[in-house]
C-alpha cells in the first residue's frame, strides 16, 4: 500500500513536470482511471479518448489502454508526444486483421465502402473510407445504407452482425473477434437472468449474438455506464470487460452489478472477462515511462495522414 501511494505521488509530480495528460480507458486498472480523472485527464470510451487527446493542449499524452488507442492519438495529433506504459498492449481484433490480407480483401470488393472499427492498426485505417467506434458505428452505417452504399466491414464479426441486423445494410463481414467478449455465453446468461428477474442486462456489442439478443441496452463502454446510472433498476448484469465495474460502482452507488457468465472454467482463460492487454497498464510502468520518456508511439507519417481521413470522417459525423 505504501508503495502504491508513493507511485501515485510520483506520477502526479511527473505529469506536471512533463506537462503531460493521462488518457485512460474504462478497462484499465482502477488506480489509473482515478488518477486520470483526478489530474485533469480523462477516463472514457475509445471515441472520447480520441477526441479528448486531439483537443487537449498538453504536448504529451500518456495513453493507458491498448496500442490502437495510442496510434489513434498520434494520428490525430502528429505533433504531440504519445507515450504508453507498455507498447506490446495489443488487441485480438487488431492482431486478427493484418494489413496485407485486409488490403487484398478490400481490393476484391471495390464497389463497397470500407468501414473499419477503431480496434485496428494505422495501416488498416489508412486503407478504409471510414473508421468507427462502438458508440457510433450503428449511426454511421445507417447513414451510409440510406445513401445506398454497400459496406465492407472489419474486423469484429459480432459488432458487424449486430449493426447489419439493426440497419438492414448490405455488409460483407471480416471474421474477427474480441477474445474477451467472445467468451460471454448466451445459455448461461439466460439462466442467470432467471435468478435475477428484475436485473437489466447491459451488453457491449462485441459479444456474440445470443448474448446481445438478451440485452436491455447494447452500447459502448460510456453508453453502458450511462445506462447503469439512468435506468430505474437496482441490479444489472454486465457483459463487457470487468474493468468497467469500477466506474459503474462509482457512478451509480447503491446499485448492484453482476458479471455476465463466461466459460470461466475453460483452459483458454483464467479471468475471461478481463482483457490481458489492458491489464498490461500499471502504476509502475506508467511512472517509468513518464520518468524516462520511453515507449513513444510512432506512426509512419504518410500512413498516419491517410488514416486520419477515416477518423476525421467519424469525428465530423459525431460533431
Ligand atoms: P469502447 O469504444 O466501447 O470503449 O470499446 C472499445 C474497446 O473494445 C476497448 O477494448
Ligand atoms: Fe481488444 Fe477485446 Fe481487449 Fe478491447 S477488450 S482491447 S476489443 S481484446
Amino acid at each position: 500500500a505504501a508503495e502504491k501511494v508513493e507511485l501515485k505521488d510520483r506520477i502526479r509530480r511527473l505529469l506536471k513536470e512533463r506537462n503531460a495528460v493521462l488518457v485512460a480507458h474504462y478497462y484499465v486498472d482502477a488506480d489509473l482511471q482515478d488518477l486520470a480523472e483526478e489530474t485533469g485527464g480523462c477516463v472514457s470510451d475509445s471515441l472520447e479518448m480520441a477526441r479528448f487527446g486531439r483537443d487537449h493542449p498538453a504536448q504529451t499524452l500518456v495513453v493507458a489502454g491498448v496500442r490502437f488507442m495510442g496510434e489513434s492519438a498520434k494520428i490525430l495529433s502528429p505533433e504531440k508526444t504519445i507515450l504508453m506504459p507498455d507498447l506490446d498492449a495489443t488487441c485480438s481484433l487488431d492482431l486478427g486483421c493484418p494489413i496485407d490480407e485486409f488490403a487484398a480483401f478490400a481490393d476484391q470488393h471495390p464497389d463497397r465502402t470500407v468501414v473499419v472499427y477503431a480496434n485496428t492498426s494505422a495501416a488498416v485505417k489508412a486503407r478504409a473510407d471510414w473508421m468507427v467506434t462502438s458508440s457510433i458505428g450503428l449511426d454511421i452505417v445507417k447513414h451510409l445504407h440510406e445513401q445506398g452504399k454497400k459496406i465492407l466491414w472489419a474486423p469484429d464479426r459480432h459488432l458487424g452482425a449486430y449493426i447489419q441486423k439493426q440497419t438492414g445494410a448490405d455488409m460483407l463481414l471480416w471474421q474477427g473477434s474480441c477474445l474477451v467478449h467472445d467468451e460471454f455465453k448466451g445459455v448461461e446468461l439466460d439462466l442467470l437472468k432467471a435468478e435475477y428477474p428484475d436485473a437489466k442486462v447491459l451488453v457491449h456489442p462485441e459479444s456474440p449474438a445470443g448474448v446481445v439478443a438478451q440485452a436491455d441496452v447494447v452500447g459502448s463502454t460510456t453508453q453502458l455506464i450511462n445506462a447503469a446510472v439512468n435506468l430505474p433498476a437496482t441490479t444489472f448484469i454486465v457483459a463487457t470487460d470487468n474493468g468497467i465495474l469500477h466506474k459503474m460502482r462509482q457512478a451509480a452507488p447503491g446499485k448492484h452489478f453482476i458479471e455476465a457468465p463466461t466459460a470461466g472454467n475453460s483452459a483458454t482463460c483464467k479471468s475471461c472477462a478481463h482483457c490481458p492487454w489492458m491489464a498490461m497498464n500499471g502504476l509502475k510502468n506508467l511512472a517509468e515511462v513518464l520518468e524516462s520518456g520511453a515507449n513513444e508511439v510512432h506512426v509512419d507519417p504518410e500512413i498516419g495522414r491517410q488514416a486520419k481521413r477515416a477518423i476525421d470522417r467519424m469525428l465530423d459525423f459525431a460533431a
